[in-house]
């Protein structure tokens, strides 16, 4: 053989093998499946269910598909959000995500029930949907300990029997209200949900007395003083002894300033808010009572931090005096905020006392004041 032929021979031999190689590329490409990391028979159900062509297009593979198929627990519809969903090892899994998924969640919304709340998936599965869970997640004073509490109060379960019309605030209220809301027990109806304070918690300056927390019968504090006669009505009225000094000071800051502010009510024991609360109940009526009177246990005035405030014509103050006007700019300042503001009635419980301060002491009252919440809230976002 020539040397010429031998040569042509080979590049045949080469030819072909190129060809060859070529042709199996093609057809392993072509005609046998891509599995993208699916079994054979998960690529199976995607083609009876034709979405084997959803699979080409995304390239992807996700073990919640492959899990659901191979469970049997695969729902065509959503086929889309599994793909998506993050597989967490966990018998329960698929079971879990499909009723997450029937309820109206989102592969993003499940994603992050599992990162964040793992251990809670059946309280969000026992109710309704609720889309702020996700923003709930977000505030520092979300207590997963009131998570069911929170999807049914968005829900509206937990209706609220307030003496207060309570549809204004539930048609503009958002998911941070929501989440402080029950944080104050706003879910359960007043004095239906007592929590006795202990006697560490009695003392404290900064101690929430409302119609959910409540003071025992026997306590009175052991710093009570009086208030110098000529900032007050009578020679008796008496508050904590750092009340009662920051009490004078701003009296007679405001006098300074041209506005003259007494106090009119200060520390009631229980005995004497018994009987009070009971000649209101006499007078108006039990409901009516109950919207601007505490019950014997439940009132500030007990703390000797509340008082009432009498105006330079010897009336209990209103909103419409400049003496009032004064306070509300000026009394955080001294450690007083107004307790049972205006709109808030359904929060605090009470009507709009335009007379009531509470002492907190100055770095708190202004951190109150700043707020623009009530009490009740604020301490409910203090978690
Ligand atoms: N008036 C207030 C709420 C009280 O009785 O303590
Ligand atoms: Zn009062």
């Amino acid at each position: 053989m020539s040397k010429k032929r031998k040569r042509k021979l080979n590049r045949k031999k080469i030819l072909l093998v190129g060809l060859f190689i070529i042709v199996t590329i093609l057809t392993i490409y072509l005609i046998i499946p891509k599995r993208y990391g699916y079994q054979k028979e998960v690529i199976e159900t995607f083609k009876e269910d034709n979405l084997y062509e959803k699979i080409k297009e995304t390239k992807k593979y996700s073990k919640t598909l492959e899990t659901a198929i191979l469970e049997n627990k695969f729902n065509k519809d959503y086929f889309g959000e599994y793909l998506n969903i993050i597989y967490v090892e966990n018998k329960d899994f698929i079971d879990e995500v499909n009723n997450l998924l029937s309820l109206g969640y989102k592969s993003d919304e499940i994603n992050l029930f599992y990162e964040k709340l793992p251990d809670n998936i059946n309280v969000i599965t026992s109710n309704e949907y609720d889309k702020n869970i996700s923003n709930y997640l977000t505030l520092s004073y979300f207590n997963i300990d009131n998570l069911d509490r929170y999807i049914k109060y968005e829900n509206n379960d937990n209706k609220f029997t307030s003496v207060y019309d309570t549809n204004t605030i539930k048609d503009n209220y958002n998911y941070e209200d929501t989440v402080t809301f029950v944080n104050a027990y706003l879910d359960k109806d007043y004095y239906t949900n007592d929590i006795a304070l202990s006697k560490e918690e009695e003392k404290k300056i900064d101690v929430i007395v409302n119609k959910y927390y409540k003071l025992s019968k026997d306590y009175e504090p052991d710093d009570l003083t009086k208030i110098d006669s000529k900032f007050a009505s009578g020679s008796n009225q008496r508050l904590r002894k750092e009340a009662a000094i920051k009490f004078e000071e701003m009296t007679a800051e405001a006098l300074k300033n041209g506005y003259k502010i007494y106090a009119g009510s200060t520390y009631r024991s229980y005995d004497y808010q018994l009987g009070l609360y009971n000649r209101y109940v006499a007078k108006d009526g039990f409901d009516e009572a109950e919207t601007y009177s505490a019950r014997a246990g439940y009132s500030e005035h007990q703390l000797g931090l509340a008082v009432d405030i009498i105006n330079g014509k010897w009336e209990y103050l209103s909103e419409n005096d400049e003496e009032y006007e004064w306070l509300i700019d000026n009394s955080y300042k001294y450690g007083f905020i107004l307790r049972y503001p205006r709109g808030k009635e359904y929060i605090t419980g009470y009507v709009f006392e335009d007379w009531h301060f509470r002492y907190l002491g100055i770095d708190l009252a202004t951190k109150v004041y700043n707020s623009k919440l009530t009490y009740d809230e604020y301490v409910a976002r203090q978690l």
